[in-house]
Order: structure tokens, then C-alpha cells, then sequence
């Protein structure tokens, strides 16, 4: 469903309150997708030779980020999450971290990548006022990175997570999301790094996407069987989360600084703690995860609409962000792809 942005305006009041869905949701927290465009090639999310890339004309500029990111604080929004494709293949990113850092009301800005390009970047990121850092990382061994990424990286990222570490982000999440035959035989050495390392080791139930849709129904692992594996290794006990704004739910091992955590995308939960909505690279505002609820804000952004009017627009936003999806196992939603969505 896409509105017609133009008839909102007018039709609701401007900044003249939160940001909160029909479902009196509070929604406090912005994703705002950078660029559609990775150096790596993930199987379940991208095809080998990738994707149509969004023209260079159409994506948003830093300052029209900035505007968007203006009106969503006037409204509530308090933390930002810059997300891709891979965030840092826009260059240039840490000058637009400054730029958010700089607007009233926000107070969090993370980061969710690939870590190939981290180490080089974290200490200037950091800098600029990004305070946290998701890394997404599946697999532990070389050979089976370049399988899964279609790329190598495996010792970049590492030394990335090591860099975000040592530049004090915190806390420094790690996204892996499990694959049945691929990877699940890794749960336990993963688990193994939140006893060495205040790192956060988050379980992502693999989505079915296009790119996975005839692997996804046999590669998938349920939140439930990933705790259970992990409870042969340990003790684990329900442990805080590290803060934020993350859906997982953490349990750790006696004594370990850090945490493992699980995400279950596909359940409904996870709908109903929803806080959130996206800025895709090119400036449509979606309500959901799944589906096609969004708003077109570029338009309204290159016709030079003021602070109010996006504010507006947000509000409008609202009425069609949905309640939660209804997504199934071994329904693929080619929406998800190439936006580094669940993690975070
Ligand atoms: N299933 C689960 N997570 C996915 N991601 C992308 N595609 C999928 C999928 N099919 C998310 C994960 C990953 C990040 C880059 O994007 O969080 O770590
Ligand atoms: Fe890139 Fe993330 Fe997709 Fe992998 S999952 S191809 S790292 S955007």
C-alpha cells in the first residue's frame, strides 16, 4: 500500500505530538538504510551476480537524511540505526554520523555491517559520536565464510570486531544467523567468544527470501532447538540485555562477560514490542519488516518540504504501519532482502 503523501499534508496537524501507530505502539526508533549496495554476497539475501542497484540519483543525500532524521526527532524518534546493504561502501559515512549526532533529541546512533571495512573506519565513527556497532558474522572458519558471503573476509571482520572493541563501543553485537547443515555445528563456538569477551552473540532464525526460498524450509533452526543445543554446552542462564533496541531475547553462561542471545523474526512477539521503521536508501519510509507498507518521502524532501511537513508525513505514516506480519515459514518475502533487516 503506498499513501499518497500529498493528501496527508493538511489532513493531520503537524509536530503536535509522538510518534506512536494505531496500535499505540511508541515508535522511538529509526533505521535508515544508507546505500542498497554490499561487498559481499550472501546466500540467503543476495544473488551471486546482485541486485538492481537504486540509481545513484535516487538515493538520498546526506542532507536530505539529515532533514528526515530532524523531523523524526521532533516527533519522539531518539535513536538512529544505520544499516545497507553494507553501510560503509557510502563513503563518506562517518561525516554523516557527525550530522546526525548534531540534531536535538537524538541520543544513540548504531551501526549495523558486515565488519569487512570496520577496522579501517570504527576509530573515526567512533569520533563522530556513533556509540554501537552490530556485526554480522556466521560463520567462525574461513572456507565456509567464503561459501556463505560468496566472498572472503573472514580475518577482516574478525579484526573488526576486534577494532570496535578496542575504539570502546559498546556493547558490540554479533549477528549469526543459523543454518541448518551450514553453520549450527558453530553454535558452541560462538557461544565460546561471551566467555572470553563482553561481546553479544545474537542467533538469527534464517527468513525466507527469494534467494533462499527453495533452501530456507530445510536450513531453518527455531529459537527453541538453538537454546537447547546451547544449554548441553553450559548452565545458561536468562541473562539483561546488553540495552537497545533489539528484539533478542540474552542468557548467558556462568561468569561470561558478554551474552548469546536469540532472535525470532517469525514470531509474533517480536511484532508486538515493535518500536521501530525504516528510511530506505532511496526515501520511502516502511511501516514493517514485511509487506509492502510505505510512504514516499523524497518527493515530498527534493520538492522542499519543511520540518513540520515531514513530521506530518510520519504521523500519516503511522495509520498504516500494521499490526504485525504474517509472514510463514517457507513464504518467501523478496522485500527483506539487501536491507541487513532483523539484526539490530
Ligand atoms: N534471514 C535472516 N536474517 C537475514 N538477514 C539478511 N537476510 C536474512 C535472512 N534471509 C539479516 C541478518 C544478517 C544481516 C546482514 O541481515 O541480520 O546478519
Ligand atoms: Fe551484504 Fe548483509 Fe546481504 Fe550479506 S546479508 S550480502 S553482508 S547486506
Amino acid at each position: 500500500m503506498v499513501l499518497e503523501t500529498i493528501d496527508l499534508i493538511g489532513n493531520l496537524k503537524p509536530g503536535d505530538g509522538l510518534l506512536a501507530d494505531a496500535f499505540r505502539r511508541p515508535i522511538t526508533y529509526l533505521r535508515i538504510s544508507v546505500t542498497d549496495r554490499c561487498n559481499l554476497r550472501c546466500t540467503y539475501c543476495m544473488p551471486e551476480a546482485g541486485l538492481p542497484w537504486i540509481p545513484k540519483a535516487e538515493i538520498l543525500s546526506f542532507e536530505e537524511i539529515e532533514r528526515v532524521v530532524r523531523a523524526a526527532a521532533s516527533v519522539g524518534v531518539r535513536s538512529l540505526r544505520l544499516t545497507g546493504g553494507e553501510p560503509l561502501v557510502r563513503r563518506g559515512l562517518a561525516d554523516l554520523v557527525a550530522q546526525l549526532a548534531a540534531v536535538e533529541g537524538i541520543d544513540d546512533i548504531a551501526l549495523s555491517t558486515n565488519g569487512l571495512l570496520l577496522a579501517e573506519n570504527v576509530r573515526e565513527l567512533a569520533d563522530a559520536g556513533l556509540r554501537r556497532v552490530n556485526i554480522s558474522l556466521d560463520t567462525l572458519r574461513a572456507d565456509r565464510f567464503e561459501r556463505i558471503a560468496r566472498r572472503p573476509g573472514l580475518e577482516r571482520v574478525l579484526a573488526g570486531i576486534e577494532a570496535a572493541l578496542a575504539a570502546g563501543l559498546a556493547p558490540v553485537k554479533i549477528n549469526c544467523v543459523v543454518m541448518r547443515g551450514q553453520n549450527d555445528d558453530e553454535l558452541a563456538d560462538f557461544a565460546a567468544l561471551t566467555r572470553e569477551r563482553p561481546l553479544f552473540v545474537r542467533f538469527i532464525e534464517v527468513m525466507p527470501v527469494v534467494e533462499n526460498a527453495a533452501a530456507q524450509a530445510g536450513e531453518y533452526v527455531s529459537s527453541d532447538e538453538i537454546l537447547a543445543r546451547l544449554r548441553t554446552v553450559d548452565r545458561l542462564e536468562p541473562a539483561p540485555g546488553p540495552g537497545g533496541n533489539g528484539p533478542a531475547r540474552y542468557f548467558a553462561f556462568p561468569g561470561a562477560p558478554g551474552a548469546v542471545g536469540v532472535i525470532s523474526p517469525l514470531s509474533h512477539d517480536y511484532c508486538e514490542r515493535c518500536n521501530r521503521v525504516r528510511l530506505t536508501a532511496d526515501g520511502r519510509l516502511r511501516l514493517c519488516l514485511f509487506g509492502d507498507y510505505e510512504i514516499d518521502l523524497r518527493t515530498p524532501l527534493r520538492q522542499g518540504a519543511a520540518r513540520d511537513d515531514l513530521a506530518a508525513l510520519l504521523h500519516g505514516g503511522m495509520l498504516i504501519k500494521p499490526e504485525r506480519h504474517h509472514l510463514r515459514l517457507g513464504e518467501a518475502s523478496s522485500r527483506m532482502r539487501a536491507f541487513s533487516e532483523i539484526g539490530g
